[in-house]
């Protein structure tokens, strides 16, 4: 978006060679799912999206490629990524501050009845 930062000293440098590397390795993920891919039993967002490729493919104009396939699946795994680890890390942090807290926060497995379920939710 702004190419002349990086004319500019600084750790955000590595950042399209970082991306070129979580880029390759999300093509060896979308391999392996095209491998044992079964259009009728999707079991997650890339199957989804194979399936929406495979119905697209005659049309030029679509966005179901399997290049917006790798950077979409970048595009969640950067937005998920940092958002999740620093709110489990601030939780973390808010709990030993808060003791009282952190006793009525039930962590897996540790006293219910069949460990952590959908009813359940738990740390
Ligand atoms: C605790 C964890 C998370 C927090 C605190 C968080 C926070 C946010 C916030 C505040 C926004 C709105 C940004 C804006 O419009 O200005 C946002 C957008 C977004 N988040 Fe998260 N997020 C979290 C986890 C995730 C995860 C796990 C994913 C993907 C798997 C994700 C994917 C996205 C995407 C794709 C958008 C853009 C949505 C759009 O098109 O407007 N986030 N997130």
């Amino acid at each position: 978006m702004f190419p002349f930062i990086y004319g500019l000293p600084g750790p955000h440098r590595r950042i399209p060679e970082i991306q070129k590397k979580v880029a390759e390795f999300l093509q060896e993920i979308i391999a392996e799912h095209k491998e044992v891919w079964d259009p009728n039993e999707p079991r997650d967002f890339i199957d989804a999206f194979l399936v929406e490729c495979e119905k697209m493919k005659a049309s030029p104009n679509t966005s179901f490629t399997e290049k917006s396939l790798v950077y979409t699946s970048l595009d969640l795994f950067v937005a998920g990524t940092e958002t999740t680890s620093t709110t489990l890390h601030w939780g973390l942090l808010f709990m030993v501050l808060f003791p009282d807290i952190q006793s009525k926060v039930p962590f897996c497995g540790c006293g219910v009845p069949g460990g952590y379920n959908n009813n359940n939710p738990c740390i």
